[in-house]
């Protein structure tokens, strides 16, 4: 009988044992439990609720690279790095060896073959004939004056409507409402309007919301789940089927309606007034052997990649850079002074003006730094390979490069890693100082830097100028502030603030 109560006993003390250890004991100085079978699953959806807070911390512990490992045959094994070395090996030094890959274009499968998502000859095609075209001087004049008069026209006359009135407004929501028909207007010409004192709720835009957030559930998720959930259409899956849809009929509306007007004009349009599709359309095929003008769907993949690559990323850049400025309203004074001292408040040139404004474009950056629109990127291997790091990467293989933490690493960026300072990027002469982008990957680096990045930034400077110039902006107390689960890095609940007019006489 003692004997059976000593085995009950010992039996039931190794059980407890065995449950302490799985359950509550993390290995020292890990932060995922590598389980059998589930091996880092189970830990990792236990965080994903601030999946990016979580890359800081693990990446930080595991000395800027970590290898994750998901069950078997679920594809889910990645390599997450923000080693610098590391980035300038995959993103220039071996680029070829690093491609967006089939895994990729299916994940992004929204996004058709547009330039985000291709790899290989026709991203080089894409990419050559985008170049030309931003390069030409009736596009920069084009873009020029599309900047200028959706900032005038459309968002200074909201901004007056709102100080007048007085009513909270979600300064995110304008922002997204601002890039979206300037990015619009840029590509087809015509412009959507969604920048009026209705704020009308615009399809395009949530279809695009609801697609980032599929598209990080895609990326933690076992590819046979995510897939059958589509294939039965339920979840965020049914709205990526939804947004998609979407796409799909907006898209084709401005399709047909620039054949029209085309043909309208007898093929006579004004030089300055080219937009992107009406240049796509007439694009040389010579040149880009494998782009098809003709296709409506190859249109409709190409109006998609530049609203996914222009619109949420600024305003989401903007949306931090303005919450982060009313925690540091010392900030906004310089802001306002180098505005002043650069005699910009005579000339209003911005765009002229805008490689003087060093501090704004400093503090721009450090915005980017701690809040990147494009929170993570993502490779995939064609051979195996060795970091410089000494990680091993065996072929076809998942690199995952997570610009959130880069950005706050002590390891990179010092002990005050986490502090907005754009005293960060000034040097002692004034002048801007540069980080190499493979530290400071907000717009990528290497052949696939992104082809907005001048635009993007005289945009945002012409909208802090006038914004800073001509208003006061309080943000309410109380809100959350929280990032989104996306790839876009906006901000979850938006940012609530009252605006009054300034008086500048
Ligand atoms: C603050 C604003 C912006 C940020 C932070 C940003 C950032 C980025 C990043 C990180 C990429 C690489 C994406 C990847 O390969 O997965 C990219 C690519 C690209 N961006 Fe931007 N972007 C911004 C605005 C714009 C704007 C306004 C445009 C167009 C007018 C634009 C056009 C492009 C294009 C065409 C690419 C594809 C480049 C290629 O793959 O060769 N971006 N951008």
């Amino acid at each position: 009988m003692a004997s059976i109560n000593l085995l009950e006993t010992s039996a039931a003390i190794f059980c407890f044992l065995i449950i302490y250890y799985l359950f509550f004991k993390k290995p020292h100085g890990q932060l995922l439990r590598d389980w059998p079978v589930l091996r880092m699953l189970p830990g990792l959806l236990v965080e994903f609720h601030r999946i990016h807070d979580f890359s800081v911390e693990i990446l930080e512990i595991s000395g800027l690279t970590f290898q994750f490992k998901g069950p078997p045959f679920t594809g889910m094994d990645m390599l997450v790095t923000v080693d610098p070395a590391n980035i300038y090996h995959i993103m220039s030094s071996n680029f070829s060896n690093y491609i967006k890959g089939p895994e990729f274009q299916e994940v992004f499968d929204v996004f058709g073959d547009g330039i985000i998502t291709t790899d290989s000859e026709l991203w080089k095609n894409l990419r050559k004939s985008y170049q030309a075209m931003f390069h030409s001087q009736e596009f920069q004049r084009f873009s020029v004056s599309t900047m200028t008069s959706k900032l005038k026209d459309g968002l200074v006359p909201l901004l007056n409507h709102f100080a007048e009135e007085g009513t909270p407004v979600d300064l995110q929501d304008v922002f997204g409402r601002f890039t979206f028909d300037t990015i619009l207007s840029l590509i087809t010409g015509s412009d959507p309007k969604t920048l009026s004192k209705e704020m009308h709720e615009d399809e395009s835009a949530k279809a695009l919301d609801d697609v980032g957030e599929g598209i990080l559930q895609r990326h933690v998720k076992p590819k046979f789940l995510w897939k059958l959930q589509n294939w039965m259409g339920f979840g965020q899956e049914k709205k990526m089927k939804e947004a998609d849809a979407t796409f799909d009929r907006v898209c084709a509306k401005y399709i047909s309606d620039k054949r029209e007007e085309i043909t309208k004009s007898q093929g006579i349009i004004d030089g300055d007034s080219q937009d992107l599709l009406t240049s796509f359309m007439k694009l040389d095929t010579t040149k880009y052997k494998l782009l098809k003008p003709s296709d409506d769907k190859f249109l409709r993949d190409t109006i998609l990649a530049f609203i996914l690559a222009g619109t949420g990323t600024t305003a989401s850049a903007l949306s931090w850079f303005f919450w982060l400025l009313s925690e540091n309203p010392q900030v906004v004074a310089n802001i306002r002074q180098e505005i002043t001292n650069t005699n910009l408040s005579r000339t209003g040139n911005v765009q002229e003006d805008s490689d003087k404004l060093v501090y704004l474009h400093g503090a721009l950056y450090e915005a980017m730094r701690l809040y990147p629109p494009s929170s993570f990127g993502r490779k995939s291997s064609v051979q195996s390979d060795v970091l410089p790091t000494g990680h091993k990467i065996d072929a076809n293989s998942k690199v995952i490069i997570s610009q959130y933490a880069l950005g706050r690493m002590r390891a990179i960026w010092g002990e005050d890693a986490l502090q907005f300072k754009p005293e960060r990027w000034i040097l002692g002469n004034g002048s801007l100082k540069h980080e190499p982008s493979f530290k400071f990957l907000a717009f990528n680096s290497g052949p696939r830097t992104c082809l907005g990045k001048h635009f993007a930034m005289i945009q945002m400077k012409m909208v802090v100028v006038e914004l800073l110039q001509n208003y006061d902006i309080k943000v309410i107390k109380g809100q959350k502030i929280a990032p989104v689960l996306g790839f876009i890095l906006s901000m979850k609940h938006g940012l609530r603030i009252t605006i009054t007019k300034r008086c500048t006489a």
